[in-house]
């Protein structure tokens, strides 16, 4: 089988294809046959060794998949030969076989599509969390999401429209902002062209908002901290612009509001019967069209520099897939 390798840390430049044989499964272990390897912007830091997840060299990339289950060791889970099944194993997916804990897999409902699900667990997965859990958004409330056209924020521009709550969805281009009204975004603000504090009071009458959903941080924070309004809740998600802030704490003080962490991969360790139940919903959710789990494109393993390429050029609009030869 066909693997895509990290053997030292650098740019997706260093990352290279090599032939491997096929794993194992043992106790409590499937294999799986790989239809789609989902990326991530992390991704991009964990090959440079930048991440907090720091996978032992030689790695394969991407954290989390879809396919067919091949082969399973004893234990089986309820699982059986043949079901379409997702995963999320936090980095090693970018390969045509893996072996997986049958804990760690989900089945797919039949009408959910193996590239939609490749790409679910974590974008969705982590949105769900911090607006449910972490948020604790309600109906009728004012969710911001900045970076609204990338993966984390796509979801959120979705799941927030779901969950009731009117949308500003931000992002640096025109082109983004009419991409991510398909999804659910009742108003837009460009802020590569325009003011993001003054666009945020004009679109609240002065109110302020009550969420904002921060993937991008560096020079967005402050002026999205800035916006919220009394009791408002301000989502640290990550750094896409690759500087973390240093926002004025005065101003929680004054607005009564609130920052909140999202950590999904340790919130799935540590309440793993709240994520089991994200996840159940998010599959619902995703069967049934009420989210889209949109994806940019779906490259052959062997483009994988082009897959790269899209999200460290920020052109990706949702989720960014390597395809394997056995994808239907
Ligand atoms: N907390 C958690 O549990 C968790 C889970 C998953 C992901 N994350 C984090 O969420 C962030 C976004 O991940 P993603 O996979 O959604 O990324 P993505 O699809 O690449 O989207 C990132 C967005 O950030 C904006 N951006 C601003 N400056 C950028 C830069 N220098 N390079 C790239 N993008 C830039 C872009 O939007 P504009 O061009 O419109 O500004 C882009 O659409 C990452 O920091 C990731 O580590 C956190």
């Amino acid at each position: 089988m066909k693997a895509l390798m990290c053997d030292k840390y650098g740019p997706p430049e260093a990352l290279h294809i090599v032939d491997l044989p096929d794993p194992v499964p043992g106790e409590g272990e499937a294999l799986i046959e790989v239809s789609y390897a989902s990326l991530n912007f992390f991704d991009l830091l964990v090959i440079e060794n930048k991440y907090q997840v720091k996978p032992p060299l030689p790695f394969s990339p991407a954290a989390e998949f879809s396919g067919r289950i091949a082969a399973l060791g004893p234990g089986d889970g309820g699982f059986k030969i043949g079901d379409r099944v997702l995963g999320y194993t936090g980095f090693g997916c970018a390969r045509e076989k893996l072996v997986c804990p049958v804990d760690k897999l989900a089945a797919l409902p039949a009408s959910l599509p193996e590239d939609k699900a490749a790409g679910l667990s974590i974008t969705y997965g982590t949105t769900l969390h911090a607006l449910k859990q972490r948020a604790d958004l309600k109906n009728g409330e004012t969710l911001v999401v900045l970076g609204a056209s990338g993966g984390v924020g796509l979801a959120a521009v979705e799941i927030g429209a779901l969950m009731g709550a009117k949308v500003i969805a931000c992002a640096s281009s025109d082109e983004k902002l009419a991409f991510v009204r398909k999804f659910g975004a009742a108003e837009t603000v460009n802020y590569a062209t325009s003011d993001l504090r003054a666009e945020l009071k004009r679109l609240t009458g002065g109110r302020g908002v009550d969420v904002v959903y921060d993937p991008v941080g560096g020079a967005l924070t402050e002026p999205a901290l800035r916006s919220l309004g009394w009791k408002g809740r301000l989502l640290v998600i990550g750094f896409a612009s690759g500087e973390i802030p240093k926002p004025p704490l005065n101003l929680v003080l004054l607005k009564g509001c609130d920052i909140r962490g999202v950590f999904w991969g340790d919130f799935l360790t540590r309440e793993p019967q709240v994520h089991l139940a994200n996840m159940a919903a998010l599959l619902d959710y995703a069967a049934s069209g009420a989210i889209s789990a949109h994806v940019h494109a779906a490259y052959p393993l062997e483009s994988y520099l082009e897959a790269f390429g899209t999200i460290a050029r920020r052109e990706a609009l949702g989720k960014v897939l390597l395809k394997m030869p056995s994808a239907a």
